[in-house]
């Protein structure tokens, strides 16, 4: 008996042990500051030192553009280091001409839905047109509200040497830059359009005067957009921060894509350097035709997609029918 009760006891205490550790690991999970990442839970947080360490070892960093909740979740669950709130998602996700019109309230709102989804990668939100030109000042407010209610922990933008003051300004203050030269498609109207920029040797020039501004400005990294690969290669031998390229070759320190580009969504164009690793365009549209088809021959909602009734409770919803609403039934 003595043995039994013992026994009995060691499992007692067993169990609450297990409970315990189980309440534990699910109290980490809602109140650690560190926090459990539901969507990838083997990751840790990419900061600024991962992209400095990635750098120094020669390893390609990885950047993608995401603009909302469930793209923010792909970038996280495949890892990416950098998440980009470009402002292209003007033209993917809003449907604009171009990146012009898009403004600080939607850029804001769009960052905060990506952070819901990206929680580990390093979330850089691009500053759109108008929002950092006019004054370093009003740059730099911009550059905070990205921070505060857009809850970004870099900024992005464009322009080179002529940015120096206002990066200056920004970095200062604690706030990560990413520069990005070339292709600028914010000025695409005085560049003649989306064309390849830095393709002759005066312009090669500048682009490197460009680039050792920005870093003397104290930007982290500097997108390279639609350059010459040996100039892109170049450039990224002369600097000491990342370069990360878009149609800029294999010689940049990383690879920046637009994910609608990528996952073949956006149907307007496709630059010569975007590759298509998917084309969802097509498998959207005819899952999308096939539900219409579905819902028109009523092979949609089938049995397993609806809910059933205790047949008992349905017997006595029915007699109710029948004795008060025999005239409705009839229509
Ligand atoms: O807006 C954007 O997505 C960008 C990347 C293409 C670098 O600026």
């Amino acid at each position: 008996m003595k043995n039994f009760v013992s026994f009995r006891q060691k499992r007692l205490l067993n169990l609450g042990i297990k409970c315990f550790r189980q309440n534990i690991y699910c109290m980490k999970q809602f109140y650690s500051s560190k926090g459990v990442n539901a969507s990838n839970p083997n990751r840790a947080k990419v900061t600024i030192n991962t992209i400095q360490k990635l750098y120094k070892s020669k390893e390609p960093i990885t950047v993608l553009t995401a603009h909302d909740y469930p793209t923010g979740l792909f970038v996280e669950k495949a890892g990416i280091e950098i998440c980009l709130v470009g402002d292209s998602l003007g033209m993917v996700a809003l449907g604009y001409q171009n990146t012009s019109p898009i403004t600080m309230e939607e850029m804001l709102h769009h960052c905060r839905a990506v952070t819901r989804g990206a929680k580990s990668s390093f979330l850089v939100g691009d500053m759109p047109f108008g929002s950092y030109e006019t004054s370093p000042t009003n740059a730099l407010k911009n550059a905070i509200r990205f921070v505060k209610e857009g809850n970004m922990e870099g900024v992005k933008l464009e322009g080179g040497s002529e940015m120096l003051e206002t990066i200056q300004k920004i970095t200062r203050i604690g706030i990560p830059v990413m520069g990005h030269i070339g292709l600028t498609p914010q000025r695409q109207s005085s560049l003649g359009g989306y064309k390849l920029q830095g393709n002759t040797a005066d312009k090669a020039k500048k682009l490197i005067e460009d680039a050792k501004s920005l870093q003397e400005a104290g930007c982290f990294a500097i997108v390279l957009e639609a350059i010459p690969e040996p100039i892109a290669t170049c450039v990224t031998k002369i600097l000491r921060i990342p370069t990360i390229g878009i149609g800029a070759g294999a010689g940049t320190n990383g690879q920046v894509l637009v994910q609608q580009d990528m996952l073949g969504i956006f149907d307007r164009f496709m630059p010569r350097f975007c590759k298509h690793y998917a084309k969802l365009d097509k498998i959207v549209t005819d899952a999308i035709k096939t539900y219409r088809e579905e819902v028109k021959t009523g092979v949609f909602p089938a049995k397993e997609h609806s809910y059933p009734m205790e047949k008992e409770e349905y017997e006595k919803f029915i007699q109710f029918i029948n004795e008060n609403e025999t005239s409705s039934l009839d229509k």
